[in-house]
């Protein structure tokens, strides 16, 4: 058995996603899960057509668009399928027959985005950082075709830690309509939504459990769709009517309204989420810092994430000793993507200060 499966405590959850949900969320939903206060049965058996279940669906869309400042002209649904059935239905939607997506391609999930365009010849990369390892951003000022359906980029790019500003389109000249996949950093800084024609995150890191992904979305761009694109992928039609094409699902909203009845209460407004994280991520890039001849981070310094911090050790061997004595100390779930390896230590919004704190500690003593 390993320290993990041993534990019966909570430790530091420097998971991804699904990733650390706030300790006071937790404690509520396995306290009603028995029965809703006022319900008399759990959210797991509460239909979804039930007043009990749309009012909880339409005050966590409320308080999204309250803490987003979301424009009337916009639409915020919830959509099952994760981050990738987005990619898959971008083209579908919003390319008309001979149009392509522009895709700017900062890291991994960036190109899974961009490779969906490329299966029906839709998609057009108009930059990478691939050759550069996914470490950077454009430069201001890259090219893109105000002719083109939508210009699509990853705001924080979860596996490789490279993270955009939040005032993109000042970057951008005569640009598309703006689509981001905001995943790995959605609710953690503010955002001008009029920036985007639409922006989606699945749910598991900063929102809720897996298996949602909430989409704002411009109504006109929505418009855009074709009544031949398959129903469930059409996105207009999650958008209209009760926000129930089909089953809601109702466990997930129920968690991310809790989510964000914890980061109302607990912040206050978006800036001070953004401050919070900022502390934490500075806390691990010093200590990080301190130790050049060990710790080699992986993303430039202009765009490091304040989300996911990525970084390498100088061997195999010690990259390994560093999780397993970092695991023993309660630190979990360190260990890079399996795709790249190495470290990332993921700091959401619901990770706390401590746990930052705990981390730069250990990477202060870790002894090679
Ligand atoms: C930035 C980003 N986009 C998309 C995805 C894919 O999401 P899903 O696994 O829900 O399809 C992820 C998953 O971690 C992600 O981090």
């Amino acid at each position: 058995m390993n320290s993990l499966e041993a534990a019966t405590q909570r430790v530091f959850n420097f998971s991804a996603g699904p990733s650390v949900l706030p300790e006071p969320v937790l404690a509520q939903v396995a306290r009603d899960m028995m029965c809703l206060p006022g319900v008399g049965v759990s959210i797991l058996e509460l239909g979804h057509r039930t007043p009990p279940f749309k009012e909880i669906l339409e005050d966590t869309v409320a308080r999204l668009r309250a803490l987003l400042a979301v424009p009337a002209d916009y639409d915020v649904f919830f959509v099952q399928g994760g981050g990738r059935l987005i990619f898959s239905v971008l083209p579908m939607n919003f390319c008309l027959p001979g149009g392509v997506g522009e895709y700017l391609v900062t890291g991994t999930w960036g190109d899974c985005a961009y490779q969906e365009a490329v299966r029906s010849e839709q998609g057009r990369r108009v930059w990478t950082g691939a050759e550069a390892g996914f470490r950077t951003i454009p430069e201001p000022g890259v090219w893109t075709s105000p002719d083109a359906a939508y210009l699509h980029y990853t705001s924080n790019e979860t596996i490789e830690g490279v993270q955009f500003p939040a005032d993109i389109a000042s970057c951008l000249r005569d640009a598309p309509p703006l689509v981001c996949d905001m995943s790995s950093d959605f609710l953690s800084r503010p955002i001008d939504i009029r920036q985007y024609a639409m922006a989606y995150a699945c749910m598991q890191k900063n929102l809720g459990p897996a298996g949602a992904t909430v989409v704002i979305a411009r109504r006109e761009f929505l418009e855009r769709a074709s009544e031949r694109v398959p129903g469930y992928c059409r996105l207009l039609n999650h958008a209209t009517g009760d926000l129930m094409y089909n089953t809601p699902p109702t466990f997930c909203i129920y968690v991310a309204n809790l989510v964000l009845r914890w980061l109302e209460g607990t912040f206050g407004e978006l800036a001070a989420v953004e401050r919070f994280n900022r502390q934490k991520a500075a806390c691990v890039y010093e200590a990080l810092l301190q130790r050049p001849e060990l710790y080699r981070l992986h993303a430039a310094p202009e765009c490091r994430s304040q989300m996911n911090v990525t970084f390498r050790l100088p061997t195999p061997e010690l990259e390994k000793r560093f999780l397993d004595e970092s695991q023993a100390r309660g630190l979990a779930f360190l260990a890079g993507h399996r795709s790249v390896g190495g470290m990332r230590a993921s700091l959401y919004n619901a990770l706390p200060l401590a746990a930052a704190e705990a981390l730069s500690d250990f990477i202060a003593g870790f002894q090679p």
